[in-house]
């Protein structure tokens, strides 16, 4: 397995926000963690990613434990995070921001062809290519989100925790930024998407872990979320 989350338990003061979850993810797979508001999913991935620290339970990244460690370190180990707010620095140019990127992250061997370059991301996301020389501010929402992703991504991550990233979007940036993430994951990054769009999810992932109050990261059957009414009506629909 390339990342487990064993009975990962975090609070922020006294409210036990998350009681013991535990999933899993294999290198190459993309998977959705889906419930209503409030239940932990962003709490979830800062836990892993180190912005929160979590009070027990265990955080194996390509079998080491992670857990507790600072964001910095989690990044070098290999994991990218793309927040919901995106956290764009608006005077800077497209390309200034993607720069930032490599420092959080792992650095690259130049020779490997796999290495995320400045060129590469160009060739996935030709929007943020146009605009490379303009402000991050300049960018539509959409952009804006295929910049939060495309800065992550120049830190060679092996893992990418991507929070909401359709949040806010118009119906074709929603579809983009779903195409784009497809993409990532069959150059061979693995995704964990925590997404509200059903849909979007659904067409993505290869497996999915729900987020209630009765199942805390209960794995669930891709087709049966897709198809039950009953399981989508109980866990995730408002
Ligand atoms: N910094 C914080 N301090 C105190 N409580 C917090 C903090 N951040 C989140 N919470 C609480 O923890 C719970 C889980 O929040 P979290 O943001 O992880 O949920 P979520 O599943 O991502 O929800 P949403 O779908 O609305 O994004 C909520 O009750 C929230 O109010
Ligand atoms: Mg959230």
């Amino acid at each position: 397995m390339l990342l487990e989350v064993k009975e990962l338990n975090t609070h922020y003061g006294p409210s036990h926000v998350l009681q013991g979850i535990n999933l899993s993810i294999a290198e190459g797979e993309l998977v959705a963690l889906l419930g209503r508001n409030g239940m932990g999913k962003s709490t979830t991935l800062k836990s892993i990613m180190g912005m929160v620290k979590p009070t027990s339970g265990s955080v194996l990244f390509e079998g080491k434990e992670i857990a507790g460690l600072s964001s910095y370190k989690v990044a070098q180990a290999g994991i990218g995070y793309v927040p919901e707010e995106r956290r764009i620095f608006p005077e800077l140019s497209v390309l200034d921001n993607l720069m930032l990127g490599i420092k959080g992250g792992k650095i690259s061997n130049t020779n490997d062809p796999n290495a995320w370059t400045v060129e590469r991301i160009f060739h996935h996301f030709p929007k943020l290519k146009e605009r490379a020389h303009q402000p991050g501010g300049f960018l539509s929402g959409g952009e804006q989100q295929m910049l939060s992703v495309g800065r992550s991504l120049m830190g060679n991550p092996k893992l990418l925790l991507v929070d909401e990233p359709s949040e806010g979007l118009a119906p074709v940036m929603v579809q983009e930024v779903r195409n784009v993430l497809e993409q990532i994951n069959k150059a061979g990054v693995s995704v964990l998407l925590v997404e509200h769009n059903l849909k979007v999810a659904m067409s993505l992932a290869h497996r999915v872990y729900l987020m209630s109050k009765a199942c805390i990261g209960c794995e669930a059957d891709v087709e049966e979320v897709r198809n039950n009414h009953d399981l989508r009506a109980r866990y995730l629909e408002v």
